[in-house]
């Protein structure tokens, strides 16, 4: 955990992957293993859908109190980028203000985990994008990614982009990895390593009952050590992960 970075930067390939689910999970462990562990949505859209906004379900999860105007500071009504979700509310989206109020909230914890809106190429402006934001807010990112077929396309086109913006990008999870894996699923992995160097930083498993705007986090506490690798406190290893899906490819 020393190598740590003080902010991380959730996104995902695509909106609806995980990364609630996954921020969630991460922020349990990293509370378990005694550091102070802030959880901010700078950019929350869709509110006017009936559920649980994001910040919502992480802290009911984590059985923490939470400050909404604090943890989700800009919300739009409309399930759409915040940049078209503004523009049909009629208000500028206050970019410097989000920026400062979110750099402020990192300072305070030992660790801040950032959930983006749906991917890095989201745009919160015209000109600025939720790549840029994690950029602005120095937090490497964390791509979550689908296990099945389409993910290697989907990570590859993130990860390109986070680099063309100047994003550091840490790693990859892979959330709701299916038992049996199906073979797309069982090879992905390697695929994700051997071409696209990428670190794997943890499997998420799939949990039937798992529901974020529902309210349900059934399973999602059994999301511990053994689904994250050490840089955040779990044990989990992507080649014992690896060596296991190719053994039982061979069976
Ligand atoms: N590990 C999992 N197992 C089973 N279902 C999952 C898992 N992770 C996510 N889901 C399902 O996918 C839905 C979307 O997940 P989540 O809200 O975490 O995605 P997101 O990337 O945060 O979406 P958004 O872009 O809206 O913020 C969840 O409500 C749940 O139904
Ligand atoms: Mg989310």
């Amino acid at each position: 955990m020393k190598d740590l970075p003080k902010a991380v930067f959730i996104t995902g390939t695509d909106t609806g992957v995980g990364k609630t689910a996954v921020t969630a999970a991460l922020a349990a462990l990293l509370w378990e293993k005694g550091l102070v562990t802030g959880v901010i949505k700078p950019f929350q859209t869709g509110t006017e859908l009936d559920g649980l906004s994001d910040a919502e379900f992480i802290y009911g999860f984590l059985g923490r109190e939470c400050v909404l105007s604090e943890v989700s500071p800009f919300r739009l009504r409309a399930p759409l980028s915040p940049y078209r979700a503004a523009e049909i509310e009629g208000v500028k989206i206050p970019l410097e203000d989000i920026i400062g109020h979110t750099r402020d909230y990192i300072s305070r914890n030992d660790v801040t985990l950032i959930e983006g809106a749906g991917g890095l190429g989201v745009p919160v402006t015209e000109s600025y994008m939720m790549a840029d934001l994690a950029v602005d807010l120095d937090a490497p990112v964390v791509v979550v990614a689908r296990p099945g077929l389409g993910t290697l396309n989907h990570t590859a086109l993130s990860l390109e982009y986070a680099r063309q913006r100047g994003a550091e990008v840490l790693g990859v999870v892979i959330n709701g990895f299916p038992e049996p894996a199906d073979v797309a699923s069982a090879t992905n992995p390697a695929v994700l390593r051997d071409v696209f160097s990428v670190n794997i930083l943890g499997v998420i498993p799939h949990f039937p009952g798992l529901d974020v705007e529902g309210g349900s986090s059934s399973g999602l506490s059994q999301a511990g050590e053994s689904c994250f690798s050490p840089l955040f406190g779990g044990n989990f290893s992507a080649d014992v992960f690896l060596e296991e899906l190719s053994e039982g490819a061979g069976r």
